[in-house]
């Protein structure tokens, strides 16, 4: 069954909604306190790298650890993913999206990452070639993503199982630590691949 359409041009700016240039990005959604975030600044400083988090308490963990390295490409973000990629980001505007444990809504399964019609508009901020890394230590939410990009999505991918000494993030080191098999998938837009939002431009704040 075809995924209904994402209503892109009804999402509500965030709060102090800043335009961004367009220029190639890294963006990662649902940042937490910035762990990831911070050791992809510090092993890519020349990178862009917008990390999205909506939790006030995490997001300001966040913000501190960035204040106090000075690099002009991070850019912590207080907002839901959801408005602020939409008004943000231009079309094929980003080399990789990070989800990394992302919640995993066992009462609400259609707000599940790949099951959001969101995200046919994710995939058309990507730069032909351009990944999402999605990891999760539920072996349900990745098998179900892979059938969604098996039978809706249509995109390729590769399985991978975490290092066991990997750490990431603060999930990832906690379910580690517990002796869970953490996965991720790594999704390729390939270059042929389109959506109904490839001409759809940045709100840029306009329904604030
Ligand atoms: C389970 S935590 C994982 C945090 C971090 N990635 C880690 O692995 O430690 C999921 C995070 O995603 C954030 N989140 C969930 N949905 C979001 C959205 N729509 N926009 C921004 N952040 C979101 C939550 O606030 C939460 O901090």
């Amino acid at each position: 069954m075809p995924i209904r359409q994402f209503q892109a041009q009804r999402m509500i700016a965030p709060r102090q909604f800043q335009p961004i240039k367009n220029e190639p990005v890294v963006v990662e959604i649902g940042a937490g306190k910035g762990k990831h975030a911070l050791q992809f600044v510090q092993q890519f400083p020349e990178t862009t790298l917008y990390a999205i988090e909506r939790t006030r308490e995490k997001f300001d963990a966040m913000l501190k650890q960035a204040k106090s390295m000075s690099n002009d490409h991070f850019y912590p973000i207080h907002a839901d993913a959801l408005p602020w990629i939409t008004h943000a980001l231009y079309p094929k505007q980003v080399t990789t999206f990070y989800i990394l444990y992302p919640n995993p809504e066992p009462h609400n399964p259609a707000q599940r990452w790949l099951n959001m019609p969101f995200f046919e508009f994710l995939l058309s901020r990507l730069v032909e070639g351009g990944q999402i890394i999605l990891a999760s230590n539920l072996a349900e939410y990745i098998s179900e993503a892979e059938q969604q990009l098996l039978h809706v999505w249509h995109l390729p991918y590769q399985k991978q199982i975490i290092d066991t000494h990997s750490a990431r993030t603060h999930f990832e080191v906690k379910y580690l630590a517990r002796g869970e098999q953490c996965q991720q998938l790594v999704i390729t837009k390939p270059e042929y691949y389109q959506t109904r939002f490839d001409d759809f431009s940045p709100l840029n704040g306009i329904n604030a």
